[in-house]
């Protein structure tokens, strides 16, 4: 088994790092091997995904990934932004489909900016294509415009599109999850305005057919946002589009307490994953040790268990996280009073002592 680490910039390296040490305590066997990706790739080769990191990441079993973006790389052109890393990864491998679960642990019930009962025991999965829809749609780009509201104005257009097998194959990705879970599906769509989503909540419900025994509902996005705050434990899965699952799935994140708590894994068809926190590089606390590594930690436990069948050892991370929040410890976007608040560094060194049946807290060492 061969586990591509990606870092990325910012927090990524921090953050990743912890990861990386609490796979290395679980006694497996796989080999390791890093490179450099994002905007750290672009100074040091001149491109944010250069070849020898796609190679590498097409022959992994499995990548781990942190986060990618810097606002000093804004004025680049588009292909050489960080943010072109990840999106050329999950085009490149096929990563098409986005699994976001958002689950609120008891013990941050109160950092959620909800009301603790509305989020109390939440447990929801967002299922998000990820290798279509406006994201990768062509043509796009700026010209000037013939029609419109102001003909010969500078205008800049992208295209939303998504054809019948990419809808098919989400579609039952979202089924299938449903089953092992609570056995429902919301498809989050904008058909009462895009032909796209018209297509989409046609084949969704064509698909449906074959898994009479999971419910479907539909909602338009917009509704959907709306129902996320209001009563998000009335969903299970979502499965939507990859604009409106990267919206949702931010705010989905804050139900959870905070977006350092929300893992994601990207798979394709032979079940190879790219494995990330669903947050960015956040250059604004990058370097300063306070970032929250349980995300990624929480991304390597679904690496375990999604492409690397180690399912027992990921729920030893998952339980070992669990743990750490037990004892009290938090970082600061999950601190609130009456728990320690520690660094990145303390964080991930608590979900190691953890697995090792240290006492947490204990190993503590102030940075
Ligand atoms: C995400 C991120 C990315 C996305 C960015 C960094 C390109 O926001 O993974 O949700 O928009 O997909
Ligand atoms: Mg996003």
């Amino acid at each position: 088994m061969k586990i591509a680490i990606l870092p990325g910039d910012g927090i990524g390296t921090e953050i990743v790092a912890e990861a990386v040490k609490v796979l290395q305590v679980l006694d497996l066997s796989f080999e390791t091997e890093t490179a450099l990706v994002g905007g750290a790739a672009y100074e040091a080769h001149g491109h944010p995904l250069p070849e020898s990191t796609l190679a590498l990441a097409r022959e992994a079993d499995a990548i781990l990934f942190g986060a990618v973006g810097d606002w000093k790389y804004d004025k680049l052109e588009r292909a050489l932004r960080p943010e072109q890393a990840i999106l050329g990864l999950r085009k490149h491998l096929g990563l098409f489909a986005n699994f976001r679960p958002a689950i609120c642990h008891p013990q941050l019930t109160h950092a959620s900016s909800l009301k603790p009962e509305l989020v109390a025991g939440l447990d929801i999965l967002i299922i998000r294509e990820l290798t279509g829809d406006i994201y990768f749609g062509q043509p796009r780009g700026r010209r000037v415009a013939v029609d419109g509201h102001f003909p010969g104005a500078e205008e800049a257009f992208d295209t939303m599109r998504y054809s019948r097998p990419e809808i098919e194959r989400i579609a039952h990705v979202a089924f299938q999850a449903a089953r092992k879970r609570h056995g429902r599906v919301t498809s989050v769509d904008k058909a009462n305005v895009l032909e796209t989503f018209q297509l989409w909540k046609d084949v969704v419900t064509e698909v449906h057919a074959q898994y009479p025994d999971v419910a479907l509902d539909h909602m338009y996005v917009d509704n959907a946002a709306m129902q996320l705050v209001r009563a998000p434990k009335k969903f299970d899965v979502v499965v939507t589009g990859n604009m409106f699952g990267d919206i949702l799935s931010d705010e989905a994140a804050m139900l959870t307490g905070s977006i350092g708590m929300l893992p994601s894994a990207s798979l394709n068809d032979r079940h190879q994953g790219l494995y990330e926190p669903s947050h960015g590089s956040a250059p604004d606390i990058a370097g300063q040790g306070i970032a929250n590594p349980l995300a990624t930690i929480l991304s390597a436990a679904m690496m375990l268990r999604y492409s690397l069948n180690q399912s027992e050892a990921a729920a030893r991370i998952e339980s070992a996280v669990d743990a750490v929040l037990s004892a009290g410890l938090r970082t600061a976007d999950i601190w609130s009073e009456g728990t320690t608040k520690v660094g990145t560094r303390e964080m991930g060194e608590a979900v190691v002592a953890a697995l090792t049946g240290k006492t947490i807290g204990k190993t503590i060492t102030k940075s």
